[in-house]
């Protein structure tokens, strides 16, 4: 008789995907809906995927002859750590998405950097009671978060709302269908924007209304929300309405696609203003330590900007402090940041910034 092998579980023994590991490849694609597709991809060199629900990688491409990049979310959950699944809709101006959707295949290698973000129930060790509220493409770090929950076990009580434009617009129906038959505390609400025929379900935009009469007891969970900007303008309304404690509201904006990530250049006027009166600009140099450059950079100038003006290329995605694709280590210097959510408490301590919304009070030198 054979000697049975148990596969290798002891994740000390395996090397931890770090982004610059080896290239990812792609191992399966999935039609989800008519235009939204999942991507899967293992590390070419079989290291594991070390991250929180909800957390996203940047990946980077060369598109008509262009580097091109773009954060995503990821969707599937860490307690599955060979794999990471990109879960992605069509869009009309959407340069990679459009391009993974017609071009990417099987076997295809990608590259990516190591995966960021603090948006997930895991780091904010949320009440037993949460509710995920997302529209669109939104539902990829509620998918991570809802199957890291079933996955473990865990003892939460979770209430699922989704809005789609349509019935067809359903992303992961079956999975979040067997959810709601199978687990005793998982209760899922499909909102469809349009009513149609074939649509029996609430329709229209969520509203205060809807929402006591789905979840009657809101006011007691963690919310996560993330979806289109309208959409969560949307939901901090009714919440307000409603005097909700916003210590338990967490959001997370998906729509980097269409943002300046979109021009592969943050635009000076288009990001956020740092408040630095002209009296009290002072010029400093930015020293990146691996290629010898030194840059200048005035105290109310993004460290993102003054690179990108000398004509260097460096990851980034949102320019807004929200997806800590240009997370990079500071290795001399002072600077305030503004961020946004964008950097792990323990990155900053290791001495990360947020290159995206970083204003040097001191000459800087950085790992790059
Ligand atoms: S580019 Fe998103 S945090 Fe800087």
């Amino acid at each position: 008789m054979r000697e049975l092998v148990f596969p290798n579980i002891n994740i000390d023994d395996l090397t931890r995907w770090t982004g610059d590991v080896s290239p990812l490849e792609c191992i399966s694609i999935k039609d989800e809906t008519h235009n939204v597709k999942s991507f899967t991809f293992k590390s070419k060199k079989d290291a594991w995927f070390q991250f929180y629900p909800g957390q996203h990688t940047t990946l980077f491409l060369k598109i008509d002859g262009q580097d091109v990049m773009r954060t995503y979310t990821i969707a599937s959950s860490p307690t599955r750590p060979n794999t990471i699944t990109i879960t992605n809709k069509r869009m009309v101006d959407g340069v990679v998405t459009n391009w993974m959707h017609d071009n990417l295949k099987v076997g295809d290698l990608i590259d990516a950097l190591d995966i960021g973000g603090s948006f997930s129930v895991a780091l904010d060790k949320p009440k037993t009671k949460v509710l995920f509220l997302s529209g669109g493409s939104g539902i990829t770090p509620m998918l991570s978060m809802t199957r890291y929950f079933y996955d473990l076990s865990l003892n939460v009580d979770i209430v699922f709302i989704h809005n789609a434009q349509s019935k067809k617009d359903l992303i992961s129906k079956d999975e979040i269908d067997f959810y709601n038959a199978s687990q005793r505390d998982f209760q899922r609400h499909y909102i469809c924007d349009v009513a149609s025929e074939d649509w029996d379900g609430p329709s229209g935009f969520l509203n205060y209304e809807m929402l006591v009469d789905l979840v009657p007891d809101f006011a007691n969970r963690e919310i996560y929300c993330c979806g289109p900007e309208p959409y969560m303008q949307n939901v901090k309304k009714i919440l307000a309405s409603a005097n909700f404690d916003m210590n338990f509201y967490h959001q997370e904006s998906f729509d980097i696609e269409s943002s300046t990530a979109q021009k592969n250049m943050a635009i000076d006027s288009d990001m956020p203003k740092h408040k630095v009166t002209e009296s009290e600009i002072n010029e400093y140099n930015v020293t990146l330590k691996k290629s010898g450059d030194v840059l200048p950079c005035g105290s109310n100038t993004s460290i993102l900007v003054s690179i990108q003006k000398q004509g260097i290329t460096v990851p980034f995605a949102c320019s807004q402090g929200l997806c800590g694709t240009c997370r990079t280590k500071m290795l001399e210097g002072t600077v305030e940041m503004d961020a946004q959510g964008g950097l792990l408490k323990s990155h900053e301590e290791e001495g990360y910034i947020l290159t995206c919304c970083s204003y040097p009070t001191s000459d800087i030198v950085l790992d790059l």
